[in-house]
């Protein structure tokens, strides 16, 4: 999703622009651009391809500056075309006055359009963005600072901007409301970014804005209003912000070395657990936790799917009652709230803009018991909640989510079992088990990636289908959910989930030869009901592909092709089966020659609604 980088400086900042940028590549864009003071002129470069292309261009041109300001972009008004792309200039290309790149959406853009028409400006592009660049420059009134404050007061919707003028070629503006924006504090050189990870190797001084602050970043000085336009001081805090990717090592794509990070990232996040402690939550858990009746989930994606697992957890070990509701849905719909709920936020970038609404509107619905669950430590989700656990995925570069979903059902399997010790649910002798199988999972998921050529042989065959349906039934229907996601998302194959009981409710209708469904068998409570659900789909000549538990008793034969998972994992058992799925959905994309890191039309960090 869209990224900024912006500096001011006593150097060429071109090169700190582009690496920025390329530290922001993994969020997804399609487009990108850089925009510099040259000699009492603004130029710029931007380009539909990667930012690999646009350092090639800069190199060309000898783009060159002190001042400056850089764009990733992922397209939402206006197409991913050379002329939407960010920088935008106004009043015009040859005669600029104003740059300026902008992440968010500008809800009031059609009228402010219409406005700025009237006036004599002329649109180059299908953007909102380019609404506020005239806006500045139509309000500019010698003083970048003030003209940006006045102007954001016109302003509806979400934005992070920063912005500069000919006429003051040492000073970058910048302005945040509704989406995330840092400061980079340097010696003599100040800078600016949606993320502290565009400035590692940069600067670590960062200062993360709030919500309707206002910035001036001048060589010496980095000056702050508050939406109130009063001057005030953010505290600067030592950020060792992740250097991005790291090495691809032996593996072929992101995707693939993190689905074999699993074991390890797992444990990480587990490390140093000795015993379920509320504590692990943040200070004051305890308290908190004792104070709750009841449980409420907001997440997006996948992070909605491991939602969607912990509450078959948490009520079942917890018999706390737990609602998941899809951050979006949840924002904007009249709900019945309760002061005794824990509002539990999943996120694996903590930025997520549907989250953090959804997070602020149960919090103005007076359900002030927060925590979060996230991938971020420095996060706007982690500021904004009370209480937090940290998983410890490491940098997910891949946009379809892995590693930072199975760390996440391990830290929400916690808070299961957390939330159960508090309520006097959890003996001595449950904990020691519990924990035990926990500790065991790097070296049981060890198990299921050696199936990985076995999975490869599956593979090769669904790449050829165009549709498939997953079946899973009680833990594992969420888990059904999260493998035909990964599918669809990498693959492009169309893809279904359904708890397998439902089938003869209608997806049934598609079940065809040409129907591949996976289904995930884990031998549990449930297997029975599973196998006659199974038959079902046989009768109809569906071909079944089954990940049947070793001691399932379900085998091979006409139309059923089985895949035995290595051990029975009872409640745990979702975190590897989901691992077999990620498998079947990476070398199902391989195998139809798609970008398995970044697929089309996605972004890894959505940070707009
Ligand atoms: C995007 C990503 C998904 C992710 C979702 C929620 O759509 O492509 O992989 O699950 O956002 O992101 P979050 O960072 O909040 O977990």
């Amino acid at each position: 999703m869209c990224g900024i980088v912006g500096a001011v400086a006593q150097r060429n900042i071109t090169p700190i622009l582009l690496e920025g940028l390329k530290r922001l590549e993994y969020r997804g864009y399609d487009s990108c651009g850089v925009a510099l003071h040259v000699d009492g002129a603004l130029q710029r470069s931007r380009s539909t391809s990667r930012v690999a292309d646009l350092e090639k261009q800069v190199d060309e041109t000898g783009l060159k500056g002190f001042t400056g300001i850089a764009h990733t972009r992922w397209a939402t008004h206006g197409a991913p075309a050379s002329h939407n792309a960010h920088p935008h200039f106004s009043p015009s290309s040859d005669n600029a006055r104003i740059a300026l790149v902008h992440n968010g959406i500008i809800e009031n853009h059609d009228e402010l359009r219409a406005e700025l028409t009237a006036l004599g400006y002329v649109f180059q592009s299908q953007t909102d963005t380019e609404v506020i660049a005239h806006l500045v420059d139509h309000m500019y009134n010698g003083d970048l600072f003030d003209t940006v404050q006045q102007a954001v007061k016109r302003l509806h919707g979400a934005y992070a901007i920063a912005v500069f003028a000919r006429e003051e070629p040492h000073r970058v503006v910048a302005a945040r409301q509704g989406s995330p924006l840092i400061v980079g504090v340097g010696q003599g050189e100040n800078f600016v970014a949606s993320d502290a990870m565009a400035l590692a190797g940069t600067s670590d001084q960062i200062i993360y804005l709030e919500e309707g602050d206002v910035v001036d970043l001048q060589l010496g000085k980095v000056w702050i209003v508050d939406v109130n336009g009063k001057s005030v001081e953010r505290e600067v805090k030592t950020v060792h912000a992740h250097t991005g990717a790291a090495e691809l090592g032996p593996y072929r794509h992101y995707m693939q070395k993190e689905i074999f990070e699993q074991p390890r990232v797992i444990g990480d996040t587990l490390e140093g657990i000795t015993g379920v402690m509320p504590e692990l939550f943040g200070d004051g858990a305890y308290k908190v936790f004792k104070e709750i009746d009841r449980v409420l989930i907001l997440a997006c994606g996948t992070s909605y799917y491991a939602g969607s697992t912990a509450k078959y957890w948490i009520e079942s070990i917890a018999k706390v009652p737990v609602n998941v509701e899809i951050a979006s849905e949840y924002r904007y719909r009249d709900s019945v709230p309760d002061p005794r709920t824990l509002v539990v936020t999943i996120s694996q970038s903590g930025e997520t803009a549907d989250t953090l609404a959804a997070l602020k509107h149960a919090r103005a619905l007076g359900m002030e018991h927060t925590l979060t669950i996230c991938n971020v430590a420095t996060s706007a989700m982690v500021r904004e909640c009370k209480l937090a656990y940290i998983t410890r995925a490491g940098v997910e570069v891949g946009v379809a989510s892995t590693k930072a979903f199975t760390t996440q059902l391990a830290a929400l399997f916690l808070l299961a079992l957390t939330l159960a010790q508090v309520n006097g649910r959890l003996t001595d002798e449950e904990e020691a088990a519990h924990l035990k199988a926990m500790r065991h999972l790097p070296s049981a998921i060890t198990s299921v990636l050696a199936l990985e050529p076995q999975i490869i042989a599956w593979a090769d065959e669904f790449a050829r289908k165009e549709n498939a349906l997953f079946l899973g039934r009680g833990l594992h229907y969420p888990i059904a959910l999260e493998g035909a996601l990964k599918l669809k998302e990498i693959s492009y194959i169309h893809a279904e989930a359904y708890p397998a009981g439902e089938l003869k409710h209608g997806p049934l209708a598609l079940v065809t030869e040409e129907m591949p469904v996976v289904t995930i068998a884990p031998n549990d409570t449930l297997i029975e009901k599973l196998k006659s659900n199974m038959q079902e789909v046989r009768a109809r000549g569906g071909q079944l592909f089954v990940f049947a538990d070793v001691d399932s008793r379900i085998t091979s034969g006409d139309g059923v092709h089985v895949i035995r998972m290595p051990e029975h994992y009872g409640q745990l058992s979702p975190i590897l089966h989901v691992v077999s799925l990620q498998l079947l959905a990476y070398h199902s994309a391989l195998a139809r020659g798609t970008d398995v890191d970044k697929p089309r039309n996605l972004a890894k960090s959505v940070t707009v609604e």
